[in-house]
């Protein structure tokens, strides 16, 4: 059978990806930051999501993510920023099965706002778990997948690794740097003669999960586009472990317009200011369709 890691299983995304490896058969380990924890945070700010909304539901810890996936699926405590602890995760997967096959990189958290504003434990933050965290999992995975000769990493990584993104700076920063570090390694990888190991990154675009959930207009970059939902990222990650490709953007009709933006900065840097302006209507239309009967979420 084969083994996968998750990491921020109990999140939005984390939940879809666990149920769709399971469905697949592999025995999953679901790893959350503390297990037994509520989630859902948009560093610094007031999160208007939780209680009451209808993503509800959605919120819960890694254990709640394995409930009713059988037993060759578990949850273990995992914070992504300590390198020592994603190491331990990935020996204990290795002492148990004998193999390590799949690791994907899903805990994230945003900040939003002018990116001189954000406060700098929250620019720490998100970097800690974003890039550090991102590159943690992915040195303690090939530290057994490199020796035993094959084995995938996928990491979730988002349109902000691709092009810049006004009120997440700090965000579309550990993005980056994620993005980088994926196809760095990818080419590490091949330099050596792994051809049986791959790295992978996802890039959505806004996804219907706690993440996003909030009226804070500062985060309306992520409302560019209609929402996706979580079970659409799920089976993305899931084809990508039958066929791996270095970067998936989801939906790929973006693709073009965020790599011209990426290229041609000085041309978008203009239309900015009515992006948002869209972007924060859409935001605000979300809000009312996910409103409770008395407005309240
Ligand atoms: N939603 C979107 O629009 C979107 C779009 C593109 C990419 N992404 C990326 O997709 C991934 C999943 O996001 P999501 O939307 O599912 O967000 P989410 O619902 O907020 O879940 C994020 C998860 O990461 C966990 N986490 C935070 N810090 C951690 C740490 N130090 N160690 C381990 N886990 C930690 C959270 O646990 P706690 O609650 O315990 O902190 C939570 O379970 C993220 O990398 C995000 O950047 C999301």
């Amino acid at each position: 059978m084969r083994t996968a890691v998750l990491t921020g299983a109990g999140g939005g995304l984390g939940r879809a990806i666990t149920a769709e490896l399971a469905r697949r058969g592999f025995a999953v380990w679901a790893t959350g930051r503390t297990l037994g924890r509520p989630l859902g945070s948009v560093l610094g700010r007031p999160l208007g999501s939780a209680l009451g909304s209808p993503l509800g539901s959605a919120l819960g810890s890694a254990e709640a993510a394995i409930e009713g996936l059988g037993p060759n699926c578990r949850a273990a405590e995992l914070d992504v920023t300590d390198l020592s602890a994603n190491r331990a995760v990935a020996d204990a997967v290795v002492a148990e099965h004998g193999h390590l096959d799949l690791w994907v990189n899903n805990a994230g958290v945003l900040a939003v706002g002018y990116a001189w504003e954000v406060d700098d434990a929250s620019n720490q933050r998100v970097l800690a778990v974003n890039a550090m965290g991102t590159i943690n999992g992915t040195v303690a995975a090939l530290g057994h997948m490199v020796p035993a000769g094959r084995g995938q990493v996928i990491n979730l990584v988002s349109l902000a690794g691709i092009v810049a993104t006004p009120g997440q700076a700090i965000y579309a920063a550990s993005k980056h740097a994620a993005m980088a570090f994926t196809l760095s390694t990818l080419f590490d990888l091949r330099r050596g003669g792994h051809r049986g190991i791959d790295v992978c990154a996802v890039c959505p675009s806004g996804v219907r999960t706690p993440l996003i959930e909030t009226d804070d207009p500062e985060a309306a970059a992520s409302f560019t586009a209609p929402l996706l939902t979580p079970d659409e990222i799920g089976r993305v990650v899931g084809r990508l472990t039958e066929r791996p490709r270095p970067v998936t953007i989801v939906p790929r009709r973006r693709a073009p317009m965020m790599r011209f933006v990426d290229l041609f900065p000085r041309l978008a840097a203009p239309a900015v200011p009515k992006i948002m302006r869209d972007a924060r209507r859409r935001q605000q239309q979300h809000r009312q369709s996910t409103a409770g009967p008395t407005g309240r979420r």
